[in-house]
């Protein structure tokens, strides 16, 4: 039950944070594998990247809870994530070499644009509550992954060698 000094619309932000902090707790988790799994060098690397952006992300997140007086955004499971992440392991099952590094950008993208809209609404949520700087870390983190999720259509359009695919 909220409780009574809180707007709902607060403990349902406060809801949507565990979430993202459980999502970004995850993907730092998986984004090693991936990276391993690259076959091209330049999406190893673009998949390193974001693994040290995504620590700063867990920061923001950690940032804003003190800013907001969570005690903890610790105790949620993100199922959406974990889902998006599980749907990544099977690509690395299934596939090698460039159709891999395809499939892995397009289970990288998932997982983005997931971010990508959980920290949109957030940051929406925050700025009705009148929480302006916690709005302005969220619109910085969500500004990176927007980054990343270009990024990857790029590397996408540019490392899969699709001559090589026709002569296999
Ligand atoms: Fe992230």
């Amino acid at each position: 039950m909220p409780n009574a000094t809180e707007n709902p619309l607060q403990e349902l932000l406060v809801e949507q944070l565990k979430d993202l902090y459980s999502a970004e707790n995850q993907i730092i988790k998986a984004l090693p594998k991936m990276a391993k799994n690259a076959t091209n060098p330049e999406l190893r690397a673009a998949f390193e990247t974001h693994l040290e952006e995504t620590r700063g992300q867990v920061e923001r997140l950690e940032q804003i809870a003190d800013e907001m007086d969570i005690r903890t955004l610790k105790g949620k499971k993100c199922k959406g994530a974990e889902g998006l992440i599980e749907e990544g392991k099977e690509v690395m099952d299934e596939f090698e070499e460039d159709v891999l590094d395809a499939g892995l950008i397009g289970a990288a993208q998932k997982v983005e644009h997931y971010e990508i809209a959980a920290y949109g609404t957030a940051r929406t949520h925050a700025n009705m509550l009148g929480l302006k700087k916690v709005a302005r870390l969220l619109q910085q983190t969500l500004d990176e992954e927007g980054r990343t999720d270009k990024k990857l259509t790029q590397l996408a359009e540019n490392i899969v060698n699709i001559e090589a695919l026709q002569e296999a």
